[in-house]
């Protein structure tokens, strides 16, 4: 595995554009190749099995890319593709983006409610329970899936009276009333986050994932000197499996910045 080679994210559509500003924030000096799988987004509503094989050939494409590295950029496909990755593609390092939040939010000791919001798929899973609860068995995990969250981000619903309500209707559940942390378990509520927290209106912490996963794979990728030394000198390289007008508007407030797309059907 070569250090200069760019790293691979990958996300259903292209919320995982949150994580890939917030590793290139973080670790200037590397390349991406973003693959944004939106001939079949959402994820959160598939079933595992889809999943994984639309997770496999996107894997199968970065490597083909000369990638070091793939960070699973989505929630849904982290817990419920991860570990078959690892087990079909053993030499490649792959970062999911559960496990760096599930150790933020175990470290430390005492007892705590943590609260977990994301789609159905990533709920229905339970994977943030499980795993958090294999930590510390004394963390209380309420879990809650708000499948409107995405779609809602996606139309460019933020910051307005309908989010607001949407946010209440979730927010003010009773599973979510008593949390001390929050978990915001699906790619597109980093956008919210501002919102969330004055619906939340209590002084909690809004675990938002993707400058946590930023943050290991640049520990990991450093451990195995894998960092880029020096500047990459091509530029990061952003893939679509279908490409609408619709996707590049929305790809601006997701990674603030213009992305030039190239539309690639690796099916
Ligand atoms: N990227 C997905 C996630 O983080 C959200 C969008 C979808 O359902 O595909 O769970």
């Amino acid at each position: 595995m070569q250090a200069n080679a760019p790293i691979g994210v990958f996300d259903s559509g292209i919320g995982g554009l949150t994580v890939a500003r917030a590793l290139l924030d973080l670790l200037p000096e590397e390349r991406l190749v973003y693959y944004g799988d939106t001939a079949h987004l959402p994820y959160g509503d598939k079933s595992e099995a889809a999943i994984r094989s639309y997770a496999h050939g996107i894997v199968a494409f970065l490597r083909e890319q000369g990638c070091k590295a793939v960070v699973i950029a989505c929630n849904t496909a982290s817990a419920v593709a991860y570990d078959s990755l690892k087990s079909e593609f053993p030499d490649l390092p792959i970062y999911n983006v559960i496990d760096p939040v599930v150790e933020y939010v175990t470290l430390g000791d005492g007892e705590k409610a943590v609260g977990v919001i994301g789609t159905r798929t990533t709920i229905k899973s339970d994977i943030y329970r499980r795993k958090i609860k294999e930590i510390r068995r004394l963390i209380k995990v309420n879990s809650m899936a708000t499948p409107l969250l995405a779609p809602m981000v996606e139309e460019g619903f933020l910051n307005n009276a309908v989010s607001e309500e949407v946010l209440k209707e979730y927010l003010w559940r009773k599973p979510m009333l008593k949390v001390d942390q929050l978990i915001l378990g699906c790619t597109h509520y980093p956008l919210l986050i501002d919102q969330i927290r004055k619906v939340i209106s209590r002084d909690i912490e809004i675990v938002d994932s993707a400058h946590v996963v930023a943050k290991k794979v640049a520990v990991h990728l450093e451990s195995e000197n894998l960092l880029n030394q020096k500047k990459a000198s091509l530029k990061s390289a952003f893939f679509l499996s279908d490409y609408t007008p619709v996707f590049e508007a929305n790809a601006n407030r997701f990674f603030g910045e213009k992305v030039t797309w190239i539309e690639r059907n690796i099916w």
